[in-house]
């Protein structure tokens, strides 16, 4: 049996062996002392980055809970814009330039929220994306969301009790996501889901989300969030309540990427 080794003066020795390589270190290397850390500090580091690898499990779960349209992930980059699809190329290069100005300024470190209004079919989503791509190689967490599924999920709740797992792992992603593409916003408005009283989950649901990402305190935006619609402000307000329609879908036009003149260049 060797029950009876006395570790407490083996590691005492392998303290006094680092303690003289320590020593042997700084001498040979001429290091100053008085500059090396402390061990709080050291403490103090190790927290930090501990709550930073934390943070980013957690925004890249949030990440998992998009929803795509027809569950198919899908990415676009600000280099797969082509101007010359639309016969008006000029107007489509200066919406890809703008979103792609707003991009960088979110990227490095501005907080607020971008919209992307126009008919169907003339790049509202591709450009959002775009968005997303570029915050998510700034470090950024990011989640998509298409309102459809989303709506999907709420008509189809009653009938599958696992969906409101599902629905309240989006709901806290889309609330606590750095950045949140909320795409097509306003297409559920006009759903038949009304019978099914899935219209004011939806709601209630869109209330809670625009309150998390706003901060009351600074009045300023928490999380970014970019929305696409083939929607008016106006028509959106009377949607949703227009306290909730202004605080995640900008009216300032500095921030609202508008694709009027543009052409449906879907299967182009
Ligand atoms: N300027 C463009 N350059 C490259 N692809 C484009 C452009 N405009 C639209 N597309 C493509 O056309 C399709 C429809 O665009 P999408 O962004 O989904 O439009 P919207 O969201 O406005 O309905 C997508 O496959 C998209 O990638
Ligand atoms: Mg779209």
């Amino acid at each position: 049996m060797t029950h009876g080794v006395n570790t407490t003066n083996s590691f005492e020795s392998i303290g006094t062996i680092l303690g003289d390589l320590r020593e042997k270190v700084i001498e040979s290397r001429h290091i100053d002392v008085s500059s090396l850390p402390t061990k709080e500090e050291l403490d103090r580091q190790t927290a930090i980055n501990a709550q930073k690898a934390l943070s980013r499990q957690k925004q890249e779960f949030y990440s998992e809970q998009s929803l795509w349209p027809a569950d198919t992930p899908v990415s676009f980059n600000f280099s797969d814009w082509k101007p010359d699809l639309q016969e008006n190329s000029k107007v489509a290069r200066e919406a890809g330039k703008k979103a792609y100005l707003l991009a960088k300024r979110l990227a490095i470190g501005e907080k607020f929220n971008v919209v992307f209004v126009g008919a169907p079919g003339v790049g509202k989503t591709s450009l959002a994306l775009a968005t997303l791509c570029e915050l998510k190689k700034a470090g950024k967490g990011t989640v998509f969301v298409s309102t459809a599924e989303l709506a999907g999920l709420y008509q189809q709740k009653r009938e599958y009790p696992d969906i409101l797992k599902r629905l309240a792992k989006v709901e806290d992603a889309m609330k606590h996501s750095d950045v949140l593409l909320l795409d097509d916003l306003g297409t559920e408005g006009f759903s038949t889901f009304n019978d099914f009283g899935v219209r004011t989950d939806m709601q209630q649901l869109i209330y809670r989300i625009s309150n998390a990402r706003f901060d009351f305190k600074s009045n300023r935006v928490r999380g970014i969030t970019l929305t696409t619609t083939n929607n008016s402000q106006d028509q959106l307000k009377k949607m949703y309540d227009p306290k909730i329609i202004s605080r995640l879908v900008p009216a300032n036009k500095e921030q609202r990427v508008v694709f009027n003149g543009f052409k449906d260049v879907r299967g182009v």
